[in-house]
């Protein structure tokens, strides 16, 4: 809590760099659906890296679209110099000043990469964790897939692999957060209104306010 207050403080002196909240957790975990609901209540711009690299992908011309799908449909993550790139422009061209990152850093690679490109660029006030079991997120997917998400990942086939990435990938980046005290778990397992709840605290902890309207 302490250092969140220090990062916010420090980023409330110099108003100029970007905030940013790191939004991870499994595949179905309800990162996207709780992202749109900070956006509106917050005012934060949502990013999430899985939509932007299915944007690039459909790009007619783009040099990057066969490797992505294929990087999609195996659950395997794209090289952080296109992801990282797509952020950095998303966020450019927004011109706003604070931004959900959903589904970013994934890997060691999207890790070193962000903090190669950004870190001196922007002020990471926390990483946001989404917690919910295996079981429960493969139905959600399952679900989606079934009601027509168009993914072609949400299948039983992808989403192992999906699994396996976030298990032996992702969670050593969410270790590495914790250790710096950075991390905000939330039960992801109930109804959104309800982690929404804890999600509103955690945003609440760190000074962030409520849009009035
Ligand atoms: O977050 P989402 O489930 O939309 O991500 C879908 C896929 O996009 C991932 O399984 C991965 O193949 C790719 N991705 C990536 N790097 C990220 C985020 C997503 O390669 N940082
Ligand atoms: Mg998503």
């Amino acid at each position: 809590m302490f250092s969140c207050a220090l990062r916010y403080l420090s980023s409330y002196i110099n108003k100029m760099v970007p905030e940013v909240v790191f939004v991870l957790g499994a595949p179905g975990a309800g990162k996207g659906t709780q992202c749109s609901l900070i956006s509106k209540e917050y005012g934060f711009v949502h990013l999430s890296a899985g939509d932007l690299l299915r944007e690039e992908r459909q790009r007619p011309g783009s040099e990057y679209g066969e490797m992505i799908e294929q990087k999609i449909r195996n659950g395997e993550i794209v090289p952080v110099e296109v992801t990282c790139s797509l952020l950095h422009k998303a966020m450019q061209k927004s011109g706003q000043k604070r931004f959900l990152i959903d589904g970013f850093p994934r890997n060691k690679d999207n890790l070193e990469g962000w903090t190669r490109v950004m870190s001196d660029k922007t002020t990471l006030l926390f990483v946001l964790f989404f917690e919910c079991s295996r079981d429960l997120c493969t139905e959600r997917c399952l679900g989606r897939g079934a009601a027509g998400s168009g993914r072609s990942d949400d299948n039983l086939d992808s989403l192992q692999k999906r699994f396996n990435t976030y298990l032996n990938d992702t969670m050593p980046i969410v270790e590495h957060y914790e250790q710096q005290g950075l991390v905000r778990k939330i039960n992801a397992e109930v109804a959104p209104e309800k982690v929404f709840e804890d999600v509103k605290k955690a945003f609440d902890a760190c000074g962030l306010n409520q849009l009035t309207n």
